[in-house]
């Protein structure tokens, strides 16, 4: 059971608030500035806040015991004023670091101007957005959507209309959303089983074998779903040859083959796109994640001919003013600080820095720029747990795995500061 539907915990709950809310009325007596600040800075806000989404949001998320409120850069701070190295960054999305400046700019210029139009009229922001994505991925054509699930439902139906055929062979650890298309396609049980029937011409097969592709593949197969690193599965890297392989027994089976890169895109791996370690093109590439700067957004590129025609998808805010600016602003900020080169540097140092733990219960420390996974032979909860306490944000994936996905403008002293805590945990 969810411990905040623990009794025990509600009624203390009740009383942080009833605190809060006596604490509240007294000082307010004293009127002015200085209310708002004590009361928006007291601890017992925590309190308040959990009560309040607990009573009101579906309970879908197990949070982390905290609530954040602002940011900038690679830290974030709680309502209580406590400073976090975030070494989440809304997992892989805060690539350009917490709010910044860039981002912040754009978004506001340009909601002064339209936040939103309908996709019935042209936008410049739009056509200079598209225009940078083809450019950077070296693809032809983009269309927009607002998050990874749609940009991989919009992967697989224009796989499917292009192709003309219905299948998708997906890996093994895989995961790509949790729409029902993109659910197809996502390996976890758990994630799938109470949602069932989705869609069900898809074939699992084991992450990092090309033969296993080429065995399941049939002549009803529209294309092969990867990302060229997993994420959620367990930051797995393949092998240098293994896409290559894949890209060659899709050529030869006229299969499409879709790249997600929704996790790994906009320089998390030490490039712009995590493709580029392989030298593999896909036909079909997802994005979003660190594509709006920590705006909501997403979209799809794909190569040639293979495009959607008149009415075969659309989004009402798929790329509307307000995320495309957003977005500008975050590849200007990418491009200006030189963060792929960044999470570079500092992911060969964050990783050599982790091979030098002495815990005896680490397995492997993997990944590429600042994707980076410490697999355990335990349970990683209680290691996210003392970080937390310690000033550092962590994420455990796959149970066992520590996820660190930094913004790119970490740090040295602060990724010191990382294995330090981990160590000590
Ligand atoms: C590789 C990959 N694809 C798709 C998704 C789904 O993205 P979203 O949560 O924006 O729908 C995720 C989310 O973690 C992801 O890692």
């Amino acid at each position: 059971m969810p411990r905040y539907f623990n009794w025990q915990y509600i009624l203390i709950l009740d009383l942080a608030y009833t605190i809060e809310y006596n604490y509240t009325f007294i000082i307010a007596i004293t009127g002015g500035y200085l209310t708002e600040y004590i009361s928006s800075r007291s601890t017992s806000d925590y309190g308040s806040i959990v009560k309040k989404d607990v009573q009101y949001v579906m309970q879908t998320y197990t949070r982390q015991p905290m609530a954040l409120e602002s940011g900038s850069g690679s830290v974030v701070f709680d309502t209580t004023g406590k400073e976090y190295i975030d070494c989440v960054a809304g997992i892989a999305v805060n690539n350009v670091g917490h709010c910044h400046p860039l981002v912040v700019k754009a978004i506001q210029q340009q909601a002064e101007r339209l936040i939103h139009v309908s996709n019935l009229y042209y936008t410049e922001v739009q056509a200079n957005l598209a225009e940078q994505l083809v450019s950077l991925s070296g693809m032809s054509r983009a269309f927009f959507c607002n998050s990874g699930t749609e940009a991989v439902e919009a992967a697989m139906k224009l796989a499917r209309i292009t192709t003309k055929k219905t299948d998708f062979v997906a890996a093994d650890h895989s995961f790509h959303g949790r729409t029902m298309g993109a659910l197809s396609v996502t390996h976890k049980e758990m994630y799938r089983s109470p949602f069932e029937p989705l869609v069900r011409d898809v074939t699992f097969v084991s992450y990092n074998d090309a033969e296993a592709i080429a065995s399941a593949i049939t002549k009803d197969t529209a294309a092969v779903i990867l990302e060229p690193i997993q994420g959620e599965g367990g930051i797995n890297v393949p092998s240098d040859d293994y896409l290559k392989a894949v890209r060659e027994i899709c050529d030869d089976t006229s299969t499409l083959l879709i790249f997600d890169e929704v996790q790994t895109g906009f320089g998390r791996t030490g490039k712009w796109f995590c493709k580029e370690h392989f030298g593999v093109e896909p036909d079909i590439m997802t994005m979003a994640k660190a594509l709006g700067g920590g705006f909501p957004m997403g979209a799809i590129v794909a190569s040639d001919d293979i495009t959607f025609g008149k009415s075969e998808h659309g989004s009402t805010f798929g790329g509307d003013p307000l995320a495309c600016a957003a977005s500008l602003g975050a590849i200007e900020a990418i491009r200006e600080e030189k963060l792929v080169e960044r999470s570079r540097e500092m992911g060969e140092y964050f990783l050599k820095r982790l091979e030098t733990l002495t815990r005896d219960d680490v397995v492997e420390v993997r990944g590429r720029g600042l994707m980076i996974g410490v697999e355990l032979n335990t349970k990683c909860a209680d290691i996210v747990d003392y970080a937390r306490e310690h000033g550092v944000l962590l994420n455990c994936t796959s149970d066992s795995v520590i996820r660190i996905a930094p913004p790119l403008v970490i740090t040295k002293e602060q990724i010191d500061m990382v294995v330090d805590v981990i160590e000590q945990a």
